[in-house]
């Protein structure tokens, strides 16, 4: 592979692309300075100007949000599993449809992940801009599924969500096609379908930052239900040799040294990288550091 190549598959926290208005909710007071992240996509976006970093098939889809305190994502659900890597800040997750079934405060290297068909939403309670890394299962993550009263905040400013799944910004002079109807509001019946975690599931969900190596999504891991991805997390003191093929790296803190017989580069906090299964064998190279690897799973 050639520099080009290398650096190609890496995605700088430096160089994000953020999006401001990737959902129907970023207009709402209290949510107007979430930045909207698509680095491996499609993602679930309802925006079509969001910027895809990477667009290779991964079978996963990897994102972020970044928000400054007191921030909230609205409450919503998903059709495949939704994990977080909590890089910076202080993070409450919410679940249910009022986000009062359960409530939990996640800090820096610790990982939620939240089952298919569960109301959530989540809120910076730190006091510094924080940022979520984020994996969805399945190439099409397939559309956000919204809380009925996510809507009815969205319409007073303007953003009206349609059928097709993309957002029409009226406030911004978007007219609504007369082909395409809006997105009719979710029914209590679609809110009655999803399950509601209690406050003791919720705990179950998290897994704690901690020292050393841990398996943390799959067989015998913490996470043992079908998420259509691994997730392992690697205490680097020193090099480590890697020879299991494909992987997405996120350095959640110190810089590592990847190297290959096809070339080498330094990562940073924040950063991400798809390694693909034509870089071979490969080490990992750093004094301290902390990276959670995901791996595409049958
Ligand atoms: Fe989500």
């Amino acid at each position: 592979m050639t520099y080009d190549e290398i650096e190609g598959r890496i995605v700088r926290y430096a160089d994000l692309r953020p999006c401001y208005n990737a959902f129907i909710d970023t207009r709402s007071p209290g949510s107007q300075a979430k930045e909207n992240f698509t680095i491996i996509g499609p993602g679930v976006a309802e925006n079509p100007d969001q910027f895809v970093h990477i667009t290779e098939e991964h079978g996963f889809n990897i994102g972020g949000a970044r928000q400054p305190p007191e921030c909230v994502n609205s409450q919503h659900s998903h059709n495949t599993a939704e994990v977080f890597v909590v890089h910076t800040g202080d993070w409450r997750f919410d679940l249910g449809e009022h986000g009062d079934d359960a409530q939990i405060v996640l800090y820096p290297g610790d990982v939620i992940s939240i089952p298919t068909k569960i109301f959530r939403g989540f809120t910076n309670v730190g006091t510094d801009t924080g940022f979520l890394w984020a994996v969805l299962g399945g190439d099409d993550p397939g559309r956000v599924l919204w809380a009925p009263q996510v809507f009815e905040m969205a319409k007073d400013y303007g953003l009206v969500l349609l059928e097709n799944g993309l957002l029409a910004d009226t406030a911004a002079g978007d007219e609504i096609p007369p082909d395409v109807r809006p997105m009719p509001v979710t029914s209590r019946q679609q809110v009655e379908a999803l399950h509601r975690a209690t406050p003791e599931e919720a705990q179950n969900l998290v897994v704690r930052d901690a020292p050393g190596d841990m398996a943390i999504i799959g067989p015998g891991a913490p996470f043992d239900w079908p998420h259509g991805f691994t997730m392992d997390r690697i205490e680097l003191a020193g090099e480590r040799y890697l020879s299991d093929g494909a992987a997405v790296l996120f350095v959640q803190s110190g810089t590592v040294q990847i190297a290959g017989a096809a070339g080498s580069s330094a990562l940073h906090p924040g950063d991400t990288m798809t390694v693909p299964a034509a870089f071979g064998d490969y080490s990992l190279h750093s004094e301290s550091a902390v990276v959670f690897k995901v791996r595409r799973s049958a």
